[in-house]
Parts: C-alpha cells; sequence; structure tokens
C-alpha cells in the first residue's frame, strides 16, 4: 500500500455484529448523533469509498451534510459496472467528483457502457482483479496518484471484510448500537483466520458515547507489539 495512504474504516453495528437485517435493510441500525458522526469523517477524509452492493441496496449519497464542509471525493468498487444511472451517485456526479472503478478483463464492460458513464460526469477507471474483487492495493496506488491522502471505507461488509483480510486498515471507527437482530448480515466475513495470531488486532483509542451508540475508536496494531 501506498505508505502516505490512511485507510479509516466505520460502520455501524448491532450488539450481534449485524449490519443489516437478512432482507437487507440497514437504515438506521444507529441513532441520529452517530450519523452525524459518519459525517464528519466523510469530512476529515479525501475520499470515500464503497461497493457496488452498498449502492444497489441503500442508494447513498455519500456527500457530507454538515454545515459549510466539503464533501469527500466518491469512490465505487464496481467490477461489472452495475452503478444505475439513476442511482443518486450517479444523479449528482456533476456536481460532486465521482469514481467507478471496474475490472479492466470484464467481459461484460465495453466502451459504450464506459463512455455512457463518463458523459453523466463521472470518471470510470479501470483496474486489475484477482478473481475474488478489485484489487486493492491497485485502488490505492490509483487514489495516492491523484493526491488523496485518506479515504474512509463506509462499507459494506464485502468491502470492510476484504480491506481487513488485506491488512489495509489503520483505524476503525466501531459503532455499537444496542440493537439485536439475529440473523442478518454480519459487518465482517471471511478473513482466513485459522489460528488466532493471524488474526487483525487492534489497540483502543478510546471509547464514548454517541447517544444511546457506543463509539469504539481503534488503531492498527504495530508488529510486534
Ligand atoms: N450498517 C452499516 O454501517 C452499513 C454500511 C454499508 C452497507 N451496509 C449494508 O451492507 C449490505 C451490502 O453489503 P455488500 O457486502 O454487498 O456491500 P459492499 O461491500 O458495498 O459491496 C460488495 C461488492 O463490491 C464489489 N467489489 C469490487 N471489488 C471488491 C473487493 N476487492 N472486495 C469486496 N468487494 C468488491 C463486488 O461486486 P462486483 O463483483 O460486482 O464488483 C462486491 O459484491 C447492505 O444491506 C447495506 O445496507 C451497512
Amino acid at each position: 500500500m501506498p505508505s502516505s495512504m490512511s485507510v479509516v474504516i466505520s460502520y455501524a453495528q448491532s450488539l450481534d455484529g449485524r449490519v443489516a437485517t437478512a432482507s437487507g435493510a440497514s437504515r438506521w441500525i444507529s441513532c441520529p448523533e452517530s450519523l452525524e458522526y459518519a459525517h464528519t469523517l466523510r469530512r476529515d477524509n479525501d475520499a470515500i469509498l464503497v461497493g457496488i452492493g452498498t449502492v444497489l441496496s441503500d442508494d447513498p449519497l455519500l456527500t457530507c451534510r454538515l454545515p459549510n464542509a466539503r464533501s469527500p471525493q466518491r469512490i465505487v468498487l464496481d467490477s461489472a459496472l452495475r452503478i444505475p444511472r439513476e442511482s443518486q451517485i450517479v444523479r449528482t456526479a456533476s456536481e460532486v467528483p465521482t469514481t467507478v472503478l471496474f475490472n479492466r478483463d470484464c467481459p461484460s464492460v465495453d466502451t459504450t457502457s464506459v463512455e455512457s458513464l463518463r458523459s453523466l460526469g463521472l470518471e470510470v477507471a479501470p483496474i486489475s482483479h484477482n478473481g475474488k474483487g478489485l484489487v486493492l492495493c491497485a485502488v490505492l496506488e490509483q487514489l495516492s496518484a491523484r493526491g488523496l491522502r485518506s479515504v474512509f471505507v463506509e462499507g459494506g461488509p464485502g468491502v470492510i471484510t476484504a480491506f481487513l483480510r488485506e491488512d489495509l486498515v489503520d483505524e476503525v471507527h466501531l459503532v455499537v448500537a444496542p440493537v439485536m437482530i439475529g440473523t442478518g448480515i454480519a459487518a465482517v466475513g471471511e478473513l482466513g483466520v485459522t489460528r488466532l495470531e493471524q488474526a487483525p488486532r487492534f489497540e483502543t483509542v478510546s471509547v464514548s458515547r454517541l447517544g444511546e451508540d457506543l463509539l469504539w475508536l481503534l488503531r492498527k496494531r504495530n508488529v510486534g507489539r
């Protein structure tokens, strides 16, 4: 990873570690204070990144709605360019810089689909794919080459899991809401951990309250500690 690029992840989970119900509903697990906190993370980072799963499920705007604050550049990982033309992100692409990264070898992506998105104001750029997803180091290199220094990965679980699995996360801002969902969508999926020594570990920076929720700020633990 480019050493100058900081990767921050944040998500709101239930007490039992779910970010959505089994049917994909996630609005809203967290309280208004936590939603406002997410906007401070949008304000304080150069870019905000989500996977296409979050766009298809939630149709987010991904802008910072705090007064007098700028919005981060929006980045969507979308291997096959499935992003809907009527999505909020596409409809506001001329107002907020937005990049969709796709699989450079995807057979279903042709010049016409790339050009039609570009004509709507999006930047559309090819990235290598490793068979499971877009290569995250290549994604971070692209962002770094544009002069961006920090990226806030706001979800969803597929992308968050991938960043954790690749050991690319510097900070976790974990919001835990006092609600039980039961069977649902887990915040973090398969990390390939079979021995505990392999598990990514973090150190606690602070624990605080956001309204009814708990905010647990964690930083990557240095190797050897
Ligand atoms: N509570 C919260 O804080 C929160 C936040 C966000 C989302 N959510 C919930 O999460 C659910 C969506 O989950 P999701 O996992 O589908 O969303 P996601 O992580 O936003 O999107 C996953 C998709 O991104 C694409 N992708 C491209 N490169 C990838 C890579 N290297 N690693 C992983 N994914 C890559 C893949 O689709 P392609 O192969 O087509 O590229 C993949 O299926 C929704 O129910 C949403 O409401 C909750």
